[in-house]
């Protein structure tokens, strides 16, 4: 119930009467006014106007369940949402879940990971109260070799959220990271148990630096958050709500053509390495090109001095 009024009041900008509350919910005033409480105790200011109802005038600093339920704007990504104030890593949890039921679709969410993972073995740094810790778990019917490309299906989601949601100009570093102003706001973790040819799951981890306002001096030179850039604090519920609705979508489309054709032009639009000098880093070379975009199979094309052209797989590219 406190999802629905949440939403009732979230998606207006009017008074809602406890009465109109009421009715649509089926429930008495009392209930109502239990959860207005409720609210108004997690930090929601909730102005009271005699003869006109319920309105919300401040959201508090909070990432949960029921905000984020009450913001969906989906058919199946995040209809399940698991909250924890603290956990290891959501990834893990994610996996976890994956095994043990039918979890497509399910939204692992936290305050904070105490073993938060990034690419590569790295570890993800993932304070209490600052950030989006976030794992959506998939049981996609296609070949495991297609995988990769929901990573980049998640950096296009992404940057067309936290566009949206600050206006801040939000690009993408090849594959998976976002950067705004130049400094990362935002990794993207893409893990998968499958067989050679069947996919038990995949789970896509998304950490974004929301409201933090600072970072240590040995990253802050390539680590920003969205209230450094925008100078403002932003609504993680908001946002998180937001991914959900564009990655829906476009892995609705992923799933009809089997590959990237329908995002090629948006994705290289947003993409910050476009026309520039890039260094790839890979198990095996190094070498640099100019990037020329990706291709329909996520891949990154990139012209040596000679004019070649390579296709990128995987690796990190530097700019
Ligand atoms: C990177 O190295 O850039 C990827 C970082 C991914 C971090 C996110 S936070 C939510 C999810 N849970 C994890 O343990 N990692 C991912």
């Amino acid at each position: 119930m406190k999802e629905k009024i949440l939403k009732m009041l979230t998606n207006t900008q009017e008074s809602v009467s406890g009465q109109q509350l009421s009715d649509s919910l089926g429930v008495s005033r009392t209930a109502v006014w239990k959860v207005i409480n409720q609210l108004k105790a997690e930090g929601y200011q909730i102005e009271a106007v005699p003869n006109r109802g319920y309105k919300i005038i401040e959201y508090p600093d909070l990432i949960t369940a029921e905000a984020v339920k009450s913001l969906l704007q989906t058919k199946i990504f995040g209809k399940e949402v698991r909250f924890y104030d603290e956990i290891d890593s959501t990834n893990m949890e994610a996996r976890r879940h994956a095994e043990a039921h039918e979890s497509h679709g399910m939204v692992i969410l936290a305050e904070q990971q105490n073993a938060g993972k990034g690419r590569r073995g790295r570890n993800w740094v993932s304070p209490k109260g600052t950030g989006i810790w976030m794992s959506l778990i998939l049981k996609p019917e296609f070949a495991p070799e297609k995988a990769s490309m929901l990573t980049l299906l998640g950096a296009l989601a992404g940057a067309e959220a936290i566009k949206d949601c600050t206006g801040l100009d939000c690009r993408i570093k090849w594959p998976n990271d976002l950067v705004v102003n130049g400094k990362k706001v935002c990794g993207i973790l893409t893990e998968m148990s499958s067989e050679i040819d069947y996919i038990h799951y995949v789970i896509i981890g998304m950490g974004i630096n929301v409201n933090a306002d600072f970072f240590p001096d040995d990253i802050c030179h390539v680590a920003t958050s969205l209230k450094l850039e925008g100078k403002q604090n932003y609504m993680r519920n908001q946002i998180a709500a937001k991914i959900l609705f564009y990655l829906e979508k476009h892995y609705e489309k992923f799933c009809n053509y089997g590959d990237l054709r329908d995002f090629v032009k948006e994705y290289n639009l947003l993409l910050i390495n476009r026309g520039k000098e890039v260094k790839i880093i890979d198990s095996n070379h190094t070498f640099t090109g100019e990037a020329l975009g990706i291709d329909s199979e996520g891949r990154l094309l990139v012209k040596d001095a000679a004019g070649q052209i390579t296709e990128v797989m995987s690796g990190e590219v530097s700019v």
